[in-house]
């Protein structure tokens, strides 16, 4: 059965707990979605781990649209949440409904992403009037990276403490059904978590949060550059995708590969045939 925002209020509502992991492609996609993860985050991240750029800013409409769109195809039962990238809804109230229009519509999102708290809470609710549901993102909100000055966990003191909490309710009162909280400590998240009727998702907020989401290169080890405190490595993938491809090229080089099993067969006849004319 599709997953829905019903699903979120849901399991807030029971106690259940939500998984969401990011993905940027079809075949990831299918996999998780077998796998029976509640929602899949085509997430601006895949300007890091994707396109390689150091932060997420560089992020495109086009981007998210492409890669949206090829997870949606895997993605049978997960709810599929596009993130709205760098510039596409802080312009303009108008911008941002018109972007996440474009993100259900090319990008076949069942639900967008954006950063922000009470700056963005108009752009929130004109988006949900418009019928699209919006998840909200506080914390640590990597595309003001330059505002932040780097990555750091937020909320530690009591001014952006209480900061993120009036945030979360403003976003909630705006008509989001799910707040991402990143890198906030764990008893304010929590805290926030009891504050709110709607689900919070936590990552690198500690396990009081109604969900968790990770970004999956980080929870398979497959993206060397920069591993995050608060990333769980599930599985090795990044070595077992280094093995293989040394293997590949080893038994490529000593023409053990392709091997008879892996080969096509020609009726022997014609074969003597062509080569004694060939000859
Ligand atoms: O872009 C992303 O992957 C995200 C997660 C870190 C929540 O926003």
């Amino acid at each position: 059965m599709k997953k829905t925002v019903k699903t979120f209020s849901q399991a807030k509502a029971n106690g259940e707990k939500l998984t969401m992991l990011t993905a940027y492609d079809y075949t990831t996609a299918s996999i998780m979605d077998s796998a029976g993860v509640d929602a899949i985050l085509v997430g601006d991240s895949l300007g890091n781990v994707i396109l390689g750029y150091d932060d997420t800013t560089a992020v495109t409409m086009e981007d998210m649209i492409h890669h949206g769109a090829a997870v949606a195809r895997g993605a049978k039962e997960a709810l599929v949440v596009v993130d709205m990238p760098f510039m596409s809804y802080q312009t303009s109230v108008y911008d941002a409904v018109v972007n996440a229009g474009r993100l259900v519509k090319e990008g076949r999102a069942g639900a967008v992403k954006l950063e922000g708290g009470v700056e963005v809470c108009e752009a929130i609710k004109k988006i949900t009037d418009a019928g699209i549901p919006v998840m909200a993102h506080l914390g640590l909100t990597p595309q003001s990276v330059n505002v932040f000055g780097g990555y750091k966990v937020q909320g530690k003191d009591e001014l952006s403490a209480r900061k993120l909490i009036s945030d979360a309710l403003a976003v909630q009162n705006a008509g989001a059904f799910a707040v991402v909280l990143e890198c906030v400590p764990a008893r304010l998240a929590t805290l926030v978590t009891q504050q709110l009727a709607i689900p919070t998702i936590g990552i690198g907020a500690g396990n009081g949060c109604d969900g968790q989401v990770l970004v999956y290169q980080d929870m398979l080890g497959m993206f060397p550059d920069y591993t995050p405190k608060f990333t769980k490595r599930f599985g090795d993938v990044g070595n077992a995708m280094k093995t293989a491809f040394t293997d590949y090229i080893n038994e490529t080089k000593s023409s053990a590969f392709p091997s008879e099993e892996h080969t096509y067969k020609i009726d022997e006849k014609l074969i003597q045939r062509l080569e004694e004319e060939l000859k």
